[in-house]
């Protein structure tokens, strides 16, 4: 058995994944086509938000977030100490410092009990992240948040489909 057994799932729905692939493939429409906003349609009414953007990988989504706001030198993101290398490396990357917060023990997650002590002046954005298909307690964290008005960026790369009291992965809190 495959730790992880991709072509069982592609399996599952092939003749759905084949017929659209070839369906692109004919029409040649490669930047921007017509599937490009029926994704993002799609994707938007899944999570439960008024708009979803699809771009390149998960790295250039947490880039783009960053920079959308404004974050770059002399700013700080707080984020988890434990996450794959991405999160941290594009906070780097807009010339931002990451601020590290440990984990707690049973979910891997951002431990909340220790967020609020991160947050400096300099701080510009939080940036936790659902990993392994779990969220952080985001009613907490939101209200952590908005006490010290700071934009919150989900980094959903592990967690699409998630749902925490009725509410998405990736979707309006
Ligand atoms: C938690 C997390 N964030 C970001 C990324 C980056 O996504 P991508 O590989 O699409 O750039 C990954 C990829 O595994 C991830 O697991």
């Amino acid at each position: 058995m495959e730790f992880i057994d991709l072509k069982q799932q592609y399996h599952r729905y092939q003749a759905a994944i084949d017929a659209r692939v070839h369906q692109v493939l004919d029409h040649a429409h490669f930047i921007m086509g017509p599937e490009i906003a029926e994704l993002e349609t799609a994707l938007a009414r899944y999570v439960g938000v008024k708009h979803a953007i699809t771009v390149a990988s998960g790295t250039d989504s947490l880039e783009i977030a960053l920079r959308a706001l404004g974050v770059g030198p002399g700013d700080e993101v707080v984020t988890v100490a434990f996450t794959w290398i991405s999160t941290a490396e594009v906070i780097g990357l807009v010339g931002a410092k990451p601020v590290f917060v440990d984990i707690e023990p049973a979910t891997f997650n951002l431990n909340l009990d220790l967020l609020e002590a991160a947050i400096t002046p300099r701080t510009k954005a939080l940036l936790p992240v659902s990993l392994f298909g779990q969220m952080p307690d985001y009613d907490r964290l939101n209200a952590i948040a908005a006490r010290h008005g700071l934009p919150v960026i989900e980094d959903g790369a592990q967690s699409f489909g998630a749902t925490q009291r009725g509410r998405r992965s990736c979707g309006s809190r």
